[in-house]
C-alpha cells in the first residue's frame, strides 16, 4: 500500500506558517541506530527514508537528525572531520536531498545538528594547524604556551578529561577543548573561520533543511576572567545566522543547546533577533525529581524562574535524549538525591549524569511514564521525544560512554529486533536484549497492533495536542492547590480558529494491514467537526482556547482543590473523552486523581450536549 502524499505545507509562506516551531512536536533521530537499509549493520538515511511512514504515522512533525557527517567516530558523530558532507555509512548527499524532499511531502521538517564548536582532531584543518605554528591554518584553532589560561572556564567531561588544555607535540603548544581532546575548538577569534561557518550553514539550508539544533552554543568564544560561556561574542556570532536566515531563507529555524540556568538561556533568544528555540534544561531533571518526591516545587520553582521569551520564540522540552540525563544545572544535593534515586549501580552513571533511558529511569512504570509526558505535552514549549520513548524502549548500562542509550530501534520480534539483517557481531552495538525490554517484548509492530500500547498512546497524545493550539502558543497560569503533590495549570489564549479536536480513541486502531511489514495506514484526518463551543469565539476567525492539565505526581490517589476563580461559570470538558464535569463556581473546585493520574479539561462557556458528544 503506498503512502497518499500530503501537500507540502509553505515553507515560506504567511508569518503564521513560519512559526510552525511554536506548535511542533520534534522526533531525534539516530541515523546510526534507526534502520539499516543495506545491512552491513549500520543505520543509514535510506533507512530512515524507509521509516518515514512510521514517522508520519506516529504524527511528529519535525525530526532532528543527529551528525550524520564523516567522523571517526569516538563522539557519536560530534567529532567531524568534514562538514561538507555525509558519512559513506551512512549514504550520499543525493540520499539526503530526496529524503528531505519525501520528508517535506508529508509535511514533516528537518532539522539537522550543527556542530560549530570544535571539529575532530583528524580534520583537515586542524592537522595543517597543528603541524607548525606559521602555517596558513595556524590559526584556526585556540593555541597557547601554557595551559594556565581561562582557568575559570569548566571541564564539561570531568570524568575523562582533566582540563581543557591538551599538549600538542609537534607545534609544542597546548589547544584548546571544551569537550573531549580529540574535540579541538575552532577558533571564532579568526574571520576565516566565522565566514567558512556561514557558508557551512548556507550549504546545508540550500540542500533544504530546515534548521539547525546548535550543538554546544554557549562556548564559541573565550575571554580571559570568564568562564567562557555566554559570552556577548557567541551571541552576536548566533545572530549574524539568524539574519541569514530571515533574509533568504525565512521560516528555517535555529535551536540551541545551551545547557544553563532559565536566564542565561533566554539569552540565546535574544531580542527574537537570535535562536528560535532553546532547550529548557533546568526543567528536564526537575520533572524528574518531583515524581520522585511526589512534589511539584522542584517544577514550580523553576518555572518561576523562567523569564518571559520574546515574541515569535519557543522552549524546546525533553524527557531524554541521546546524551546522559545532565546534572550540571543542579544543586549539589539535588545531584546527590537524584543519583541516589535513579542510578542505584554505578554504571549508571556517565559524565555528570546518568546515562539512561526514559523507562529503566521509571522502573518501567507506564503510568509514570504518561504522567511526564502529559506533563512535557502541556507545558510551555515544544515537544522533543527521543527515538524509541514512544515504545518505552530499555538501555544497556553495560555499553560505554552514552552508547547505553544509542542502542538499536526496536522494530520487530524478528532478528536484530528488525533493525538490520547483517549478522549480529556486525551490527554498530547490539540490540537491547533482555526480558523486560529486549525487541522480543518492545517493538514497533507489536505495539501497533496492540491498541492499548504505549504507542498508541502516545500517538493520540499527539493527534489531541494538535488539536489544541494554545498548547503552544498560550499563557501558563499555575492553579493554586493546596496538596503540594498535585500540579496544575491553565493554558489560555487566542488561537486561529481551528477545529476543535474530538476524541482521538475512536482513530486508535490501526489503519490499514500489514502493520508487521512496516506500512502505516493515513494518519488521521484532523477532526473536521466542532462538538462544543470552546471559549468565546470572535468574527475574526480567532478564539479563546483555555485548557486546564492536573497532574498527581503521587503513586497515590489525591484529591485536588482547585482555585479556579477566573473560570467561574466554565465548565470543564475532559478533551480525550468530552465528557463535561460539573461547572466550575467561586468554591475550590474538587477533583480526585489516581496515582499519577493526569486530566486535561478544555474550559468551555457554554456546557455541551451530553448525547452529543458522548454519544
Ligand atoms: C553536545 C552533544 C554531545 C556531544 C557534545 C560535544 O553536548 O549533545 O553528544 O558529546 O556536544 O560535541
Ligand atoms: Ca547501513
Amino acid at each position: 500500500m503506498s503512502m497518499p502524499r500530503l501537500p507540502l505545507p509553505s515553507r515560506d509562506g504567511p508569518a503564521g506558517t513560519r512559526r510552525w516551531y511554536q506548535h511542533a512536536v520534534f522526533y531525534e533521530v539516530l541515523l546510526r541506530g534507526f534502520y539499516d537499509s543495506n545491512n552491513d549493520g549500520i543505520g543509514d538515511i535510506r533507512g530512515l527514508h524507509e521509516k518515514l511512514d512510521y514517522l508520519q504515522w506516529l504524527g511528529v512533525d519535525a525530526i532532528w537528525l543527529l551528525p550524520f557527517y564523516p567522523s571517526p567516530m569516538r563522539d557519536g558523530g560530534y567529532d567531524i572531520s568534514d562538514f561538507f558532507n555525509v558519512a559513506p555509512d551512512y549514504g550520499t548527499l543525493t540520499d539526503l536531498s530526496r529524503l528531505l524532499d519525501d520528508a517535506h511531502r508529508r509535511g514533516i521538517r528537518v532539522v539537522s545538528d550543527l556542530v560549530m564548536n570544535h571539529t575532530s582532531d583528524t580534520h583537515p584543518w586542524f592537522i595543517e594547524s597543528r603541524s607548525s605554528r606559521d602555517n596558513p591554518k595556524s590559526d584556526w584553532y585556540v593555541w597557547n604556551d601554557d595551559d594556565q589560561r581561562w582557568p575559570e572556564a569548566r571541564v564539561v567531561f570531568t570524568d575523562v578529561e582533566r582540563s581543557n588544555w591538551t599538549w600538542d607535540e609537534t607545534r609544542e603548544q597546548y589547544y584548546w577543548h571544551r569537550f573531549f581532546s580529540h574535540q579541538p575548538d575552532l577558533n571564532y577569534e579568526n574571520p576565516e573561520v566565522a565566514d567558512t561557518m556561514v557558508d557551512m550553514v548556507k550549504f546545508w539550508l540550500e540542500l533544504g533543511f530546515d534548521g539547525f539544533r546548535l550543538d554546544a552554543a554557549p562556548y564559541l568564544f573565550q575571554r580571559d576572567g570568564t568562564a567562557g560561556e555566554h559570552l556577548p561574542e557567541t551571541h552576536d556570532f548566533i545572530k549574524r545566522i539568524r539574519k541569514e536566515i530571515e533574509s533568504n531563507y525565512p521560516g528555517r529555524v535555529l535551536l540551541a543547546e545551551a545547557n544553563g540556568w532559565p536566564a542565561d538561556v533566554a539569552d540565546y533568544f535574544g531580542d527574537g533577533d537570535e535562536c528560535h528555540l532553546c532547550f529548557h534544561f533546568p526543567l528536564m531533571p526537575r520533572l524528574f525529581m518531583a515524581v520522585r518526591k511526589e512534589q511539584r516545587y522542584p517544577i514550580t520553582e523553576i518555572l518561576s524562574q523562567t523569564p518571559e521569551i520574546p515574541d515569535g520564540c519557543q522552549w524546546a522540552i525533553f524527557l531524554r535524549n541521546h546524551d546522559e540525563l545532565t546534572l550540571e544545572q543542579v544543586t549539589d544535593e539535588e545531584r546527590d538525591y537524584l543519583i541516589s534515586e535513579y542510578a542505584k549501580d554505578d554504571r549508571m552513571k556517565r559524565h555528570m549524569g546518568i546515562g539512561r533511558r526514559l523507562a529503566p529511569l521509571l522502573d518501567g512504570n507506564r503510568r509514570l511514564a504518561e504522567l511526564l509526558y502529559s506533563m512535557v505535552l502541556s507545558l510551555p514549549g515544544s515537544p522533543v521525544i527521543y527515538y524509541g520513548d514512544e515504545l518505552l524502549m530499555g538501555d544497556n548500562i553495560y555499553l560505554g560512554d552514552r552508547d547505553s542509550v544509542r542502542t538499536p530501534m526496536q522494530w520487530s520480534p524478528d532478528r536484530n529486533g528488525g533493525f538490520s539483517k547483517a549478522d549480529f557481531a556486525q551490527l554498530y552495538l547490539p540490540p537491547v536484549m533482555d526480558p523486560v525490554y529486549g525487541s522480543d517484548a518492545v517493538n514497533v509492530e507489536a505495539q501497533c497492533r496492540n491498541p492499548g500500547s504505549f504507542l498508541h498512546w502516545l500517538r493520540g497524545m499527539l493527534i489531541q495536542r494538535r488539536a489544541m493550539p494554545v498548547l503552544g502558543v498560550g499563557t501558563m497560569e499555575p492553579t493554586a492547590c493546596p496538596n503540594p503533590s498535585i500540579l496544575a495549570y491553565v493554558r489560555s489564549g487566542e488561537v486561529a480558529d481551528a477545529p476543535v479536536g474530538s476524541s482521538p480513541w475512536g482513530t486508535m486502531r490501526p489503519i490499514g494491514e500489514g502493520f508487521g511489514g512496516g506500512t502505516f495506514g493515513r494518519p488521521p484526518a484532523p477532526p473536521s467537526v466542532v462538538p462544543v463551543a470552546a471559549g468565546e469565539q470572535d468574527l475574526a476567525g480567532q478564539r479563546t482556547q483555555a485548557v486546564l492539565c492536573v497532574h498527581n505526581l503521587s503513586r497515590f490517589a489525591q484529591p485536588a482543590e482547585l482555585s479556579l476563580p477566573r473560570w467561574s461559570g466554565y465548565t470543564p470538558v475532559e478533551v480525550l473523552g468530552r465528557v463535561p464535569f460539573p461547572v466550575i463556581s467561586d468554591e475550590p473546585y474538587t477533583i480526585a486523581l489516581g496515582p499519577y493520574g493526569y486530566l486535561w479539561f478544555e474550559l468551555v462557556r457554554e456546557p455541551p450536549f451530553p448525547e452529543e458528544v458522548i454519544g
